[in-house]
């Protein structure tokens, strides 16, 4: 086999943690104004999983998945260089999640950081995490989704209760030098998207007051249409570019692995890409929307069913709104 001189970068590793909690439609009927129909009919969304623990946070998540990912594959956390965590949840303001993962699990010779780009946070980190590999200073990455998103949901508002669920899943990213791995990337924000989607207080435009409590400004909120229609055009136009500059088409794609907010988004993205529904991968019924989780928890969901030498369409939406795709051939 001829080698490349260039570094790519590659997932060698996967793990994964969902609670142990399920939250069921039919408790959510106890809850709001809803239906399992109407759930199921919207959304796909069967249950989600929830953090019931108070003392919990997106750190516990975290670290149970990259314990998973290390224990499973053998990896001494010693040699892990550096954690990337993309959460739109983090445990604290100013103190990373990410340093304390890496503390908890033992990578005392890396460094952690988190990056906040919602639903396309674990995309964008993934890139992130490229990036280092190529550039040959770094051996070893891990790269962690994980969002408590029970933290910041209203459980009196049906419009979005339904949707999102606790979680997190986690990969790690290793050189390789047969071309396989991370390939292309095509990613985009437009910042007019905060109006529709976004948790308004705790941050320095609105900081916590007994108003912005009291008007319950610290939950998430969203224009659900607008996310909506937004989500599939712009997942659709970055996977469809993706195609094009990499001279592929539908057909040559083994599988999506795209955000899981809606299985009506993710089947209007698919039908776009003329994809057969064999090869768009979703879990979207058992676990809701985990936000940056939603990417690692298909990867480690389907990590028995991709080759060596698959090729792999990314695509996430979130809020910014922030959005992107990206090309990956499956190395392992
Ligand atoms: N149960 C029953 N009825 C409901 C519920 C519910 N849980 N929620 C809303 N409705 C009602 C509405 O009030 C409305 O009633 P009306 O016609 O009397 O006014 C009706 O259902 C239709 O409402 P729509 O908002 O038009 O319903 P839609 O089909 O768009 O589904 C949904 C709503 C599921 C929120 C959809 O718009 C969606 O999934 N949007 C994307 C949201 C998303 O994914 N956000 C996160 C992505 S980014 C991130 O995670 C950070």
């Amino acid at each position: 086999m001829q080698l490349n001189t260039k570094l790519n970068a590659s997932i060698t590793a996967v793990g994964g943690y969902v609670p142990e909690h399920r939250l069921l439609n039919k408790n959510l009927e106890q809850i709001v104004d809803t239906n399992d129909e109407w759930i199921q009919s919207r959304t796909g969304i069967k249950e989600r999983r929830i953090l019931k623990d108070p003392s919990k946070a997106t750190s516990f998540l975290a670290i149970q998945a990259s314990k998973n990912l290390i224990s499973k594959n053998n990896i001494d956390p010693l040699t892990i260089d550096m954690v990337i965590v993309a959460t739109t949840t983090p445990d604290m303001q100013i103190a990373a999640t990410a340093a304390y993962v890496a503390s908890e699990i033992g990578s005392y010779n890396a460094f952690g950081y988190d990056l906040q780009a919602a639903c396309s946070g674990f995309l964008f980190a993934m890139s992130m995490a490229s990036g280092k590999i190529e550039s040959g200073r770094y051996k070893k990455v891990l790269v962690v989704g994980a969002d408590k998103m029970s933290s910041v949901i209203d459980y009196k508002d049906r419009s979005t209760c339904i949707l999102f669920g606790d979680g997190a899943g986690a990969v790690l990213f290793e050189s390789n030098n047969e071309g396989l791995g991370w390939q292309d990337e095509y990613f985009k924000s437009n910042g007019d998207g905060r109006e529709s989607l976004n948790v308004k207080a705790g941050g320095s435009l609105f900081p916590a007051t007994s108003t912005t409590i009291s008007n319950r400004d610290h939950y998430l909120r969203q224009d659900g249409r607008k996310v909506f229609k937004t989500a599939v055009s712009a997942m659709s136009d970055a996977s469809s570019t993706i195609l094009k500059r990499n001279n592929l088409v539908g057909e040559d794609i083994d599988y999506l692995v795209a955000h899981q907010a809606n299985e009506r988004i993710i089947e209007s993205i698919a039908k776009r890409m003329s994809l057969k529904p064999s090869k768009v991968l979703k879990n979207i019924a058992k676990y809701g929307n985990t936000t940056a989780a939603t990417i690692p928890l298909l990867l480690y969901d389907f990590q028995n069913k991709f080759k060596r030498g698959n090729k792999i369409i990314f695509a996430a939406f979130g809020g910014g709104f922030t959005w992107g795709a990206a090309y990956y051939i499956w190395s392992k």
